[in-house]
């Protein structure tokens, strides 16, 4: 298991254990951490499972693809090292990231 935290806006942390395989937005949804939409169920629609990747770890978690910088427009969001959760690969190499969680997904 990878183990990942999720924090929130108002920096209320949740460590949860991801297995690898998942995407890092499925980790917070099936750990019940808030803050985390997801209203399109992972399929790169929605713009709601929006994370903030420091810098650090931008290479590890890899870059946008075109289809999900197209989606991230759809929220008005221009905070660095923004990605979608979904589109975001559990892997081992991932084991102890952060990523910060926006107020709102809308
Ligand atoms: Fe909808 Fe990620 S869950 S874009």
């Amino acid at each position: 298991m990878v183990k990942i935290t999720y924090v929130e806006a108002d920096g209320a942390a949740h460590t949860a254990e991801v297995k690898p395989g998942c995407s890092l937005m499925q980790g917070a949804v099936w750990n019940s951490v808030p803050g985390i939409v997801a209203e399109c169920g992972g399929n790169c629609a929605c713009g709601t499972c929006r994370v903030y990747v420091e810098e650090a770890w931008r290479v590890p978690t890899g870059q946008a693809s075109d289809m999900e910088e197209a989606t991230m427009e759809i929220r008005d969001d221009d905070h660095p090292g923004k990605r979608l959760s979904c589109q975001i690969r559990v892997t081992e190499a991932l084991d102890g990231l952060v990523v910060r969680m926006p107020p709102s997904q809308f």
